[in-house]
């Protein structure tokens, strides 16, 4: 497996790899890898030829307040566990390869933006379409995997490649979780045992919302979820029922959708989802 640490590198392996035919994958990640992130190599796998991942902690879509300083960083685990997955090749570049001085340029999402973690962490989503944006420039990619982990973000992305046409299928992923039901997450290393078991109180709540849904209750998922966060001493940033594509607000589960939570458990902020029904 090859890992490439400038774009001038990535490119020159990538263009070799496009003019035999082959068709690219790409899989972008800030590192700290865990099975959820392997799972979109798997899956990257089976829609294309070359697999390559990319890990870049991303200052542009941590705000000055958030944990860019303390995000977990191993590329050396991280290439093992990507050799393994049978990623072809990974590109991890040092942030002023990415912003180099006088950087100025920035890709912005409206609508699918807004709201959930959109407004509870400003900036991040221009963020998070900048670089991404970027590193399908670089690697020009023919599919590009995301995890569901990350809803609100991959209802972004798949904005952003049909509104400005990107030649690149966004491809979801499914939410990867511990046996236990918290969602794998490079931020469950901050938790401590306490933490973890406070944790468990998000997928709780969602699942118990899924059962709700199922058996036909249909208006009241969110309260459904709301009182086992309560049982559990999980004081939501947010907890909601939205449509499944575009994100905005419903009160009734009557078409395809998702409920969505945010919380700080400890010092450390934690999102999940479950989808009840696809389109
Ligand atoms: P990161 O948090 O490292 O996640 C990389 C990819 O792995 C994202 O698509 C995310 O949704 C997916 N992922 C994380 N945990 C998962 C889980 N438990 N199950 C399934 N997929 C999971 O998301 C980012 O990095 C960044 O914002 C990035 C897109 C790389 C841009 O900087």
């Amino acid at each position: 497996m090859q890992i490439f640490r400038t774009i001038q590198e990535a490119k020159k392996y990538l263009r070799l790899v496009q003019s035999e035919g082959l068709r690219v994958g790409l899989v972008p990640t800030m590192g700290a890898l865990h099975d959820g992130h392997l799972s979109l190599v798997g899956l990257a796998k089976t829609r294309s030829e070359v697999v390559v991942s990319s890990i870049f902690v991303n200052p542009t879509q941590f705000a000055p307040n958030e944990d860019f300083t303390r995000y977990p960083r191993d590329l050396e685990g991280d290439s093992k566990k990507l050799a393994s997955a049978g990623c072809d090749a990974i590109f991890a570049p040092e942030t002023a390869e990415i912003y180099p001085d006088r950087f100025q340029t920035y890709t912005e999402v409206l609508d699918t933006s807004r709201g959930l973690c959109g407004d509870r962490r400003p900036g991040h989503f221009r963020g998070v379409t900048t670089v991404v944006l970027k590193l399908f420039n670089i690697i020009r990619p023919d599919v590009a995997v995301f995890g569901e982990k990350d809803f609100q973000q991959l209802a972004v992305l798949r904005a952003m490649a049909l509104d400005l046409a990107l030649d690149v299928e966004v491809i979801g992923a499914p939410l990867i979780r511990d046996p236990d039901g918290l969602a794998m997450s490079s931020r469950n290393a901050f938790l401590s045992p306490a933490d973890r078991a406070q944790a468990l109180f998000l997928s709780r709540a969602l699942f118990a919302a899924r059962d709700a849904y199922v058996t036909g209750q249909k208006d009241r998922l969110v309260d459904v979820a709301g009182a086992v966060l309560r049982e559990g001493g999980v004081e939501p940033e947010y907890l909601e029922l939205r449509e499944y594509t575009t994100l905005s607000p419903l009160v009734v589960a009557d078409r395809p959708a998702v409920i969505l939570v945010a919380a700080r458990v400890g010092s450390t902020r934690l999102i999940d989802n479950v989808i009840l029904s696809r389109p």
